[in-house]
């Protein structure tokens, strides 16, 4: 039933809010040079993995349902910062040198527009290229205008936005996030405490038909509001937190010590980071944010309530702590306190050297090509399937989050399988 899906013609404009970011400027690297045969996009589900099919036999997802072609991407974007992405790129010094140069005339090629900022949100940031707008509906207007205004200049047949900018305050849900009317009326009464940019971004992308996916930990789409406006518009909406490291480990450990029913009285996470991300998480504010997003993952995967012996006393905590002297190469510390039979006490710990960017920037690149897809497929408001790539999968007030990553993996299949009318073969999936 793939005829029921719109082909993926034409070009797919990818509008990132902090294209000068580290992770950014990672995947935009990556893509071009992978298109160019320069590099393998290694990590990414859409380009490189198989599924089985009814006919028993492993098939590539890109080859069951039609994704984007790399080569029709055009990228694009907004950041505080006027660098140009090769320049930016240079500053977030994940990739080497050698590598940016493989396309960088391209990456050159792409400019940042006047970001919708505001300093409340991020107060470690001193961005000059920003936008003036009287109130967050200006903010609004002004963002649509600069869609419209690429996808016109580039040619493009469809267009998704990806937040991949810094992440915000913590702003608790409001009144105003409880209807689109609610949200429409505070962003024309200029209410900034509870408007954020990202808000603006997410608001303006779906008014022009296009896919807004929130990479940070920021409330932004997590609202009502806009599950109504994304519906209203027939446009996918998904997010929340790029799943990159070491919730990623968390989310493979907690369903074995479930599926084994061992018990677990005590998990601490600890990070250095020393890139931008970092700098602006050493923020309290802003940490707040992504405190909440680390932590729910455990608790759910574990449901303490259904199994008080083993999970009902786990002492859950998560720290990153800014050191500038790794940049980008976060590593994690994972303490994790396990009891067995009789209750005897073991200790696991993971010590994962990884580097951000590069577990981030794959899944940034299958967000952006799923929802293309999804929106090509009718598939709108909160896309559950794409949990898999999310710290903190958005959800409505009917349904759980799903954190564990097999049952995220068994629905990306079943939900692309659903769209060429076919279903899991049998038990060895
Ligand atoms: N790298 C990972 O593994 C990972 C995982 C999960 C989530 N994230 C999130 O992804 C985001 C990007 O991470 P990063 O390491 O690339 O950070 P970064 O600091 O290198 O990049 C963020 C960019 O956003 C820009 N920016 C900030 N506010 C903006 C605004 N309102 N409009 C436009 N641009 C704006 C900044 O100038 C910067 O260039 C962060 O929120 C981070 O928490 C990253």
């Amino acid at each position: 039933m793939k005829e029921n899906i719109q082909p993926a013609t034409g070009r797919l404009g990818v509008l990132v809010v902090g294209v000068g970011g580290a992770v950014a400027t990672t995947l935009i690297t990556g893509t071009l040079a992978a298109r160019k045969g320069m590099a393998k996009p290694i990590g990414s589900i859409a380009q490189l993995a198989t599924m089985r099919m009814q006919d028993g036999k492993e098939h590539l997802i890109k080859e069951v349902v039609p994704i984007a072609d790399l080569n029709d991407i055009v990228f694009g974007g907004w950041d505080i910062f006027p660098d140009n992405a090769y320049e930016a790129a240079m500053y977030a010094e994940v990739l080497k040198e050698k590598d940016l140069n493989l396309v960088k005339d391209e990456l050159q090629a792409i400019r940042p527009m006047t970001a919708a900022f505001d300093h409340n949100f991020a107060k470690r940031l001193n961005g000059t290229h920003i936008k003036q707008a009287a109130t967050r509906w200006d903010m609004v207007e002004q963002l649509r205008e600069d869609i419209r205004q690429f996808k016109a200049a580039n040619g493009c047949a469809r267009i998704v936005v990806l937040w991949a900018a810094s992440t915000e305050i913590f702003i608790p849900m409001a009144e105003e996030h409880r209807s689109l009317a609610a949200l429409e009326q505070a962003m024309k009464e200029n209410k900034t405490e509870v408007i954020s940019p990202s808000m603006c971004y997410a608001y303006a992308a779906i008014a022009e038909g296009a896919p807004f996916i929130m990479g940070a930990p920021n409330l932004c789409v997590d609202i009502p509001a806009m599950w109504e406006f994304a519906k209203a518009k027939q446009v996918p909406i998904a997010g929340k937190d790029f799943k990159s490291g070491q919730t990623l480990m968390k989310t493979v450990l907690a369903p074995m010590f479930k599926t084994r029913m061992l018990g677990v009285s005590g998990w601490f996470s600890t990070n250095i980071l020393g890139n931008r991300d970092g700098e602006v998480l050493d923020q309290p504010e802003n940490f707040k944010t992504k405190e909440v997003s680390k932590l729910s993952v455990i608790e759910n995967i574990f449901e303490p309530e259904k199994y008080p012996d083993l999970y009902g006393n786990v002492y859950h905590k998560v720290r990153i702590n800014y050191y500038p002297p790794r940049k980008d190469n976060k590593e994690a510390w994972d303490n994790i306190d396990i009891f067995g039979w009789m209750g005897y006490p073991m200790e696991i710990k993971v010590n994962f050297l990884c580097r951000d960017s590069i577990l981030a920037a794959p899944i940034a690149l299958d967000l952006v090509l799923f929802s293309d897809l999804a929106l090509r497929a009718g598939m709108s408001g909160i896309q559950t399937w794409l949990s898999f790539f999310c710290k903190s999968p958005m959800h409505d007030f009917e349904h759980q989050p799903v954190h564990d990553l097999f049952q995220q993996w068994r629905m990306v299949k079943e939900t692309l399988r659903g769209m060429v009318g076919e279903t899991a073969p049998s038990y060895l999936d």
